[in-house]
């Protein structure tokens, strides 16, 4: 079968790992790109051979040729992007935070439904293989059932260096880092019952929190805690790992800083180091992401050649955007949030 023809709109920082991650995809590749700066789509389509080259979205989905669309810019142009992909009847990537509210990320779902095209949110933290391994313990029920988990990311590294706007935006942490996290919680121990939360700004020279702490109930009775933050000074930097632990009735599981899998289980105890690989085009501290972002590109390649839903699709992550609100709604109110009430 031919490869699936797509066409990415956003050549910034971050697209840059994609468009690596579709080099290495089997079954499709990236033949036109979008960047509203000129500079930027050809100095991106001179680095990846793309000779397809467009400054507005429109004109290069009415250009045609295309299969799908992945949206890799920031989350204010998601719901007119996602609505107008959508339109034109092209299965849709879009990228994390999916949509500046709820209401509006429930307007981009409904919008890839009535087009009847898959619709998928780009929530690579899940597809980290380590993260994967520690899944693949608790569902192997090595630990027996668990009854508490924490999923966890502190770091001091400076992102703003990377990501400017990340130092002006009003929601910072728990909207671009904490729905990764929250989203493992819930990949990892099911959906949330309720939630509460406390978030909190520390470093002075940004708009909005930094920090975050949440104490989750899950559906199925397990205790979880995501914490999450930028101002975390370690003795070794920690970014951007996730470490985790779970304690189940029969032995338990963690994932330490460098990728340490430390288990006991039915089978006895093992120690291991789960190192993700550094692809060839990858570096560190970043190699993780970058492996989850091949990962969920293939997914969803594979996904769309099946005919099956994606699993991070929108309908998905509307549950993971609800804890995000819910997260707020928590902190602002110091009360106790239902996170499904806000469906
Ligand atoms: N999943 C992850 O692990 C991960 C990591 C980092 C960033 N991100 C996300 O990736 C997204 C992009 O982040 P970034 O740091 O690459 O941003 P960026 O600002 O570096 O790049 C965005 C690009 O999109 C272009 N753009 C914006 N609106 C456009 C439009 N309507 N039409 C055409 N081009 C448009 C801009 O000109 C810019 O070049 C963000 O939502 C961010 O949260 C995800």
């Amino acid at each position: 079968m031919a490869d699936l023809k797509g066409g990415l709109i956003g050549c910034g920082f971050f697209a840059i790992n994609q468009l690596h991650g579709w080099a290495d995809a089997k079954g499709a590749s990236i033949v036109a790109i979008c960047d509203r700066d000129p500079e930027r789509l050809r100095t991106v389509g001179e680095q990846f051979g793309i000779s397809r080259r467009y400054t507005d979205a429109r004109a290069m989905l009415e250009a045609g040729g295309l299969d799908f669309v992945d949206i890799a810019t920031t989350v204010e142009s998601h719901r007119a992007l996602v609505e107008l992909t959508t339109g034109y009847k092209l299965p849709t990537i879009c990228q994390k935070p999916f949509a500046p509210t709820l209401a509006d990320a429930k307007a981009m779902v409904a919008a890839a439904h009535k087009a009847g095209v898959p619709l998928m949110v780009h929530e690579n933290f899940r597809w980290q293989s380590p993260i994967r391994a520690v899944k693949a313990i608790l569902d192997s029920g090595e630990i027996g059932t668990p009854f508490f988990g924490r999923v966890s990311f502190r770091s001091g590294y400076d992102v703003y260096a990377g990501q400017p706007y990340l130092a002006k935006v009003e929601r910072f942490i728990v909207d671009d880092l904490g729905v990764h996290v929250l989203d493992v919680a819930r990949y990892l121990f099911g959906d949330v019952a309720s939630l509460n939360a406390r978030t909190t700004r520390i470093n002075p020279a940004i708009a909005g929190e930094d920090t975050v702490t949440i104490l989750l109930d899950h559906d199925n009775g397990i205790t979880s805690i995501v914490d999450a933050s930028y101002s975390s000074k370690r003795p070794v930097e920690q970014f951007p790992e996730t470490v985790i632990e779970v304690d189940g009735s029969e032995g338990s599981v963690r994932l330490e800083q460098g990728y340490r899998l430390v288990m006991k289980g039915r089978s006895g105890v093992v120690e291991k180091d789960i190192s993700p690989p550094v692809l060839p085009w990858a570096s560190k501290p970043w190699h993780n992401v970058q492996e989850s972002v091949a990962a969920i590109q293939q997914h969803w390649v594979d996904s769309l050649t099946a005919g099956s839903t994606p699993a991070t699709s929108g309908d998905d992550n509307l549950k993971t955007f609800a804890l995000v609100e819910a997260t707020y709604a928590a902190a602002a109110s110091r009360q106790l949030v239902v996170p499904s009430s806000l469906l």
